[in-house]
């Protein structure tokens, strides 16, 4: 098993795993230094593409930011989304993840579960592909957001799916919107690390959509904790610049090419 899966399982009750998505290398290479996960999430469907879903998301794209994003990855652990639609059979599955592998070098795969897909986790385990499993609210199968396991039946439910998706040999699990209880119950059941995504701090991990902890993307749910107003400060840089062109202040004399160096 590759080196950094092994230190990301090995977390499991020792130390928190800090994970985020990027969608480009210019993030990545700043994630890079302080995460142990950076994920190309198929969230770039809402947050770059300004689409309503994830659902229209393809290989192409994924592979596209995925490679960007390896550019300025030296340490952490890179995870890629498969896209809705690209693992619907076993053949296909194993077909475009090892496409998405072999394009991008990425470490591992992430892909959502309908509480069906078992075996196509294994088949890809199998074949030397690690995966990361996705459950509570996937919005690649899920049309209305709601809260997951909020009754004592339902996290039962959520945890035997994480247990057959941790049988089916995934190397960690996403547990996005889940009631803080079941969260705490799959965590404390489970041997594979847990990350959470409005499921409470009990999970061995969390990660969050960059943009929307950055204050840039204008979704800001309960559960984001923005930590910036990106947006302003941009803003701000952005009128400077306009003034300065405007009043003919940029360029200046230090902008100017003279001799045969453009640096
Ligand atoms: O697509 C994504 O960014 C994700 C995270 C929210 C876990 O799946």
């Amino acid at each position: 098993m590759n080196k950094k899966i092994q230190n990301i399982i090995k977390k499991k009750n020792k130390s928190k795993i800090v994970s985020l998505t990027a969608y480009s290398r210019n993030i990545a290479k700043i994630l890079d230094k302080h995460c142990d996960i950076v994920l190309v999430g198929d969230s770039m469907a809402n947050v770059l593409y300004g689409q309503n879903n994830t659902h229209k998301m393809n290989l192409a794209n994924m592979i596209q930011h995925t490679i960007s994003v390896k550019k300025g990855i030296k340490k952490s652990l890179l995870v890629v989304d498969m896209p809705k639609g690209s693992y619907t059979n076993l053949n296909l599955a194993k077909k475009n993840a090892k496409l998405l592998m072999r394009k991008t070098k990425c470490d591992a795969i992430k892909l959502e579960s309908n509480n069906k897909n078992f075996e196509i986790i294994r088949s890809l385990v199998k074949n030397k592909i690690p995966v990361m499993g996705h459950i509570g609210f996937t919005p690649q199968f899920k049309k209305k957001f709601k809260i997951e396991g909020d009754t004592k039946k339902k996290a039962e439910k959520l945890l035997k799916e994480a247990k057959d998706i941790e049988k089916a040999g995934a190397f960690s699990i996403v547990l996005e919107c889940l009631n803080p209880k079941a969260s705490k119950l799959i965590t404390n059941n489970l041997k594979i690390p847990t990350i959470g995504i409005g499921s409470s701090n009990d999970c061995d991990g969390q990660i969050l959509v960059t943009d929307d902890m950055l204050g840039i993307s204008g979704f800001y749910p309960k559960y984001v904790k923005k930590y910036l107003s990106l947006d302003r400060i941009i803003e701000k840089a952005i009128k400077k610049y306009t003034r300065d062109v405007k009043l003919k202040k940029f360029p200046s004399k230090k902008n100017f090419l003279n001799g045969s160096t453009y640096r």
